[in-house]
């Protein structure tokens, strides 16, 4: 009798474990799907040549995009500056990214300013712009903030926004993102293991 308890209960906790373990993984596997799905997303933009391009001309090759604006002193020149520097130590593997800046200040950024703007960081470096409905909806999906700041009365403005550069894999879909002051050198080595 004493025998037939303890193997009820050992089943019981077997099966109480199991379900925990059962529980946590579908809890895992919901959390990884929402990681993909919920940064980046379809879009069609002007580029830096005043061409219409879709996220799906991407395909087939990994995208390093970062968001700024052509008129920021310091931070977007010195990420550009550090995506070009990865994209130089790159090697053959070039030909398998695309590094990407998408405007936040499409008012200014029109493309021909972004022709002039993407060839001081890289000629690979393909910059995107369009309406200010088109801009807001491809943020959104990045989960990008940007707003302007208004200098003292003035109409000059500077934009306040997200720095962070996006690593998309070969299906588009979100890999990782890379924060604002990684080395050329961290970022060369994630992109490797995503090759
Ligand atoms: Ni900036």
């Amino acid at each position: 009798m004493k025998i037939r308890v303890l193997f009820l209960f050992a089943i019981v906790v077997c099966a109480a474990l199991l379900a925990v373990l059962a529980t946590s993984m579908w809890v895992m596997n919901e959390r990884s799907k929402l990681t993909l799905v919920e940064i980046g997303g379809p879009f069609t933009l002007t580029n830096h040549r005043g061409e219409q391009i879709s996220d799906t001309a991407f395909r087939g090759r990994l995208m390093l995009i970062y968001f700024g604006y052509t008129y920021c002193p310091d931070v977007c020149p010195t990420e550009l500056q550090v995506i070009g520097n990865v994209l130089d130590h790159l090697g053959d593997a070039i030909s398998q990214i695309t590094p990407v800046f998408i405007t936040i200040d499409p008012e200014r950024d029109d493309w021909e300013t972004l022709n002039s703007y993407v060839e001081h960081f890289h000629e690979d470096l393909v910059g995107l712009t369009g309406s200010a409905e088109e801009i807001a909806a491809v943020a959104k999906a990045y989960r990008v903030y940007y707003a302007k700041s208004k200098q003292g009365g003035s109409e000059e403005y500077l934009m306040d926004h997200t720095s962070l550069i996006y690593l998309m894999d070969k299906n588009g879909r979100f890999a990782r993102h890379f924060t604002s002051g990684t080395s050329a050198e961290d970022i060369a080595a994630g992109l490797s293991s995503a090759l």
